[in-house]
């Protein structure tokens, strides 16, 4: 019999995701995006304050984010100037002297943190039922500023997620050797793994016991970070967008201690983007397996997939 050949089988996830960084988004500004296989708009009202919205205007459907003005703490629709508030109610329709009870569009409940405005999805519009970690290295004065990058990669993101829980793929896509084995914790109603392999490495100042952090926060979030020598680290932070169910957006933001920002920054950065480039080829070309044909070696996959399982409405186990 042959088997389907499908590429994206499976829903958008629900959780928290990014959707712009915060220093893209100034006060009275809009932007468009595309997330959730959905068309937002979101913009900063003169409060500070970012709002998500559905993008097409409940009148004739314009799309808020092409021409649409922030006004105070609402938008106006650059078609016929309805304005709309942060809850999405439609609050003034020019020369008119009745608002219409539907006039409202979807608001999306935000978070900004660690850089970056993060909107709850979820397919059955439950409420957030976890949070969006403060990360705390981010911003700290011991810490250098931020390296931003953001790839856009055509595969579902369930792919991406699956990449950290595949340590044989590091050897033959990124010419490494298989990482040491990790432990994994689960925590948090389920709602974060943290998987950390312990080396001893030897270093100009000494040999010293160091771990490798790699904490994930729902579908998508996650950070990878190297402690162990007194006053080193480097913290990884990585973002991932269903943009829709065949389209996935990235953003990787980096950060190191100080004292090792020249030697380190620069090239660590360039070795991730690289390391997920590596990976781009087979991401955009593979299949999902739904039921794949597993080895010993693949204990991790299906631990984390049986895991991911919660973040997805309408499918079995869900
Ligand atoms: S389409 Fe938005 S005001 Fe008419
Ligand atoms: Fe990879």
């Amino acid at each position: 019999m042959n088997a389907p050949q499908t590429h994206h089988p499976l829903p958008i996830p629900n959780g928290w995701f990014a959707v712009a960084w915060s220093r893209d988004l100034e006060e009275g500004q809009v932007q468009r995006v595309q997330a959730f296989g959905r068309e937002l708009v979101l913009f900063r009202g003169r409060s500070g304050q970012p709002v998500l919205l559905d993008a097409y205007c409940p009148h004739l459907g314009a799309h808020l984010a092409v021409g649409g003005r922030v006004s105070g703490d609402t938008i106006r629709c650059p078609f016929h100037g309805w304005r709309f508030d942060e809850t999405g109610g439609c609050v003034e329709i020019p020369h008119a002297r009745a608002i219409p009870a539907v006039a409202r569009l979807k608001s999306w409940a935000l978070v900004e943190k660690n850089e970056m405005i993060f909107a709850w999805h979820h397919a059955e519009e439950k409420p957030p039922d976890w949070e969006v970690p403060t990360i705390g290295v981010i911003g700290h004065p011991d810490w250098t500023a931020p390296r931003r990058v953001d790839i856009d990669v055509a595969v579902h993101m369930q792919e991406l997620a699956e990449n950290n829980f595949d340590p044989v793929h590091f050897e033959y896509v990124h010419g490494m050797a298989a990482p040491p084995p990790s432990e994994y914790e689960f925590a948090e109603n389920g709602r974060f793994v943290r998987a950390v392999s312990k080396t001893t490495r030897e270093t100009p100042m000494g040999t010293f016991d160091t771990r490798l952090v790699r904490d994930t926060f729902g579908l998508g979030l996650s950070t990878v970070v190297s402690d162990g020598i007194p006053g080193v680290g480097t913290m990884l932070f990585v973002s991932v967008t269903p943009v829709d169910a065949g389209h996935s957006k990235m953003r990787l933001l980096l950060t190191v201690t100080k004292n090792v920002a020249d030697q380190l920054g620069e090239e660590f950065m360039s070795g991730i983007v690289q390391g997920v480039m590596d990976d781009v080829p087979i991401w955009e070309n593979k299949i999902h397996r739904e039921r794949p044909v597993l080895s010993e070696l693949d204990k991790e996959i299906v631990d984390f997939r049986r895991w991911t399982r919660q973040f997805y409405s309408g499918i079995d186990g869900a």
